[in-house]
């Protein structure tokens, strides 16, 4: 007997198989055209790895490009950006200002400088100034602790970055 149910079950099974078959199908056109002539093909297959990858994969850009970088970061010409701290922050231990002293602070945990009151922004943050922590903070402060008290706007290139923190990194 053919009850609604069996109908219903057998189309679904027929549509899941259709499906597949146009997907495999579909697939294998854009993994075998792609650098010929089929540009909607190529497109495809980006949106495919966008799909995939997702933002977690730009950020994996990022962060190997900022250590590459870091790695190869000059501390003397890092000692000129320092003006643009020097405002705010001094170098040697216990020398607060209106921002922390900075001396070490490279690897330093967050909101640690001895006598300074912080903000609850970076007070609550936890973990450590690593180089990365450090560039995406000073590239951006109120993007990377929201409602901070340190009123600079950025520095926007990596290599001044790179080289700022290999400077201060000399100061342990
Ligand atoms: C206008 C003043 C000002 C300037 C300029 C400034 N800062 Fe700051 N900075 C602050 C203040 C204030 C804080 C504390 C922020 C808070 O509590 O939210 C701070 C916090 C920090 C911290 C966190 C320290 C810790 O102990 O957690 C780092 C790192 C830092 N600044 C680096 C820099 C660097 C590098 C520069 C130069 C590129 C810079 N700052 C420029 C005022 C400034």
């Amino acid at each position: 007997m053919l009850d609604t149910m069996t109908v219903t079950k057998a189309f679904g099974a027929l549509c899941g198989a259709l499906l597949i078959f146009l997907l495999g199908n579909w697939f294998a056109d854009s993994l075998y055209s792609v650098g010929g002539h089929g540009e909607d093909h190529a497109r495809g297959y980006v949106i495919i790895q966008d799909d995939e990858g997702g933002d977690e994969a730009a950020e994996e850009v990022v962060e190997v490009a900022f250590a590459d970088v870091y790695a190869a970061a000059d501390a003397a010409a890092g000692e000129r950006l320092w003006r643009q701290c020097q405002a705010c922050h001094a170098l040697e231990a216990g020398q607060n200002g209106v921002g922390p002293y900075l001396h070490g602070v490279v690897n330093r945990a967050k909101a640690a400088a001895q006598g300074f009151n912080y903000s609850d922004a970076l007070a609550s943050m936890g973990g450590e100034w690593t180089p990365e922590n450090l560039s995406a903070f000073i590239e951006n402060p109120r993007g990377y602790a929201p409602g901070t008290a340190m009123a600079y706007s950025g520095m926007r290139d990596v290599e001044d970055r790179a080289n700022l923190i290999a400077y201060l990194d000399t100061f342990h």
